[in-house]
């Protein structure tokens, strides 16, 4: 009788030990369950959630994640999805605060590369040359920009100005002191790999310039005169940073062709020298290409915008004005 009882006993214990594992199994699914479902919630509030709803890929989230301030990542949430966004973002010259001014200048003109978007926006030559034109920040004086859109204050500080001695100049050319020297220093240079380097402008006053502008306007006309030359106050010559380098029977026509224009092209930065307005990048530059115009902006800085292989427009854009 005794063991009869023990055996029931037994039996209902091991049924209950069944239940409550039963509903210690329930409740961890339950408990595991709710985590998912929260986390599922919590997912569908982040931003990457909305945006990969919105359509855009995980590659194109990182892009606006580590580019986009939360005003643009806002605004990306509120519009269409823009499926050429990746391109603007992905573009290593991109600058935030030009965000809008990129997405309005690409809609309405859609044949240009998104490399052109961003360059000719980050150089401000989506508009007319000359229009919006700012005073220069001359706190960097070998840095300087000086462009159709960065023009020098009307007093502005040239420093120490030299004269080079016939050896490396035909006529009088002038240059700043720190460029004058680097010249000078860059032509031994060229010289001992038998290259003469003689320069046939340098510094010029804004009388200077405002002659050598006006008379080719009066000769040619406007357009003509604002693609060879710097209007007043817009010369890179008036910093005394600028020369005009030539070799022996080398016209500015032809100097392109020449040793010496080679020998530039493989060690003027090395100098801290960089060839200004380059043949292709006119439409950043605003002028014709000048394959004898030289700036003088430092060896560091020189090598620097060599090595990124584009204008000194962009790089100053990009490296020096945004930051
Ligand atoms: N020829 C260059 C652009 C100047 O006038 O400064
Ligand atoms: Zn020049």
């Amino acid at each position: 009788m005794a063991t009869k009882k023990k055996i029931r006993l037994k039996k209902k214990f091991k049924k209950r030990l069944k239940r409550l594992f039963l509903l210690l199994v329930i409740s961890l699914l339950c408990v595991f369950g709710g985590m998912k479902i929260y986390e599922n919630v919590k997912y569908r509030n982040t931003e990457e959630y909305k945006f990969i709803e919105k359509g855009y890929e995980p590659s194109t989230f990182k892009l606006i994640t580590e580019k986009c301030s939360d005003e643009h990542k806002a605004f990306l949430l509120n519009e269409d999805k823009i499926d050429y966004i990746k391109y603007i973002l992905g573009d290593k010259y991109y600058i935030d605060k030009n965000f809008e001014a990129y997405l309005e200048f690409y809609e309405s003109n859609s044949k240009y590369t998104f490399e052109d978007v961003i360059a000719l926006v980050n150089v401000g030559a989506t508009k007319p040359w000359y229009e919006g034109v700012k005073t220069t920040d001359t706190m960097d004086k070998y840095a300087v920009l000086v462009n159709k859109f960065h023009v020098l204050p009307e007093a502005y500080e040239v420093g120490t100005i030299k004269t080079f001695s016939s050896t490396y100049a035909y006529g009088t050319v002038k240059a700043e002191e720190t460029c004058y020297n680097a010249f000078i220093e860059m032509a031994k240079s060229a010289k001992e790999d038998d290259i003469t380097l003689i320069l046939t402008s340098g510094y010029r006053t804004r009388e200077s310039q405002t002659s050598i502008y006006d008379d080719m306007k009066n000769s040619k006309g406007a357009d003509y005169a604002d693609q060879y030359a710097a209007r007043p106050g817009s010369s890179e010559h008036e910093t005394g940073l600028a020369l005009d380098i030539l070799t022996y029977n080398a016209y500015t026509e032809t100097f392109k062709t020449t040793k010496a224009y080679e020998w530039l092209h493989a060690h003027a930065h090395e100098f801290g020298f960089i060839e200004r307005y380059e043949e292709g990048k006119e439409y950043l530059t605003g002028y014709s290409a000048e394959s004898w115009h030289y700036r003088y902006i430092g060896v560091d800085l020189a090598k620097k915008v060599k090595e990124e292989g584009i204008t000194y427009d962009e790089y100053y854009a990009f490296y020096m004005a945004s930051q």
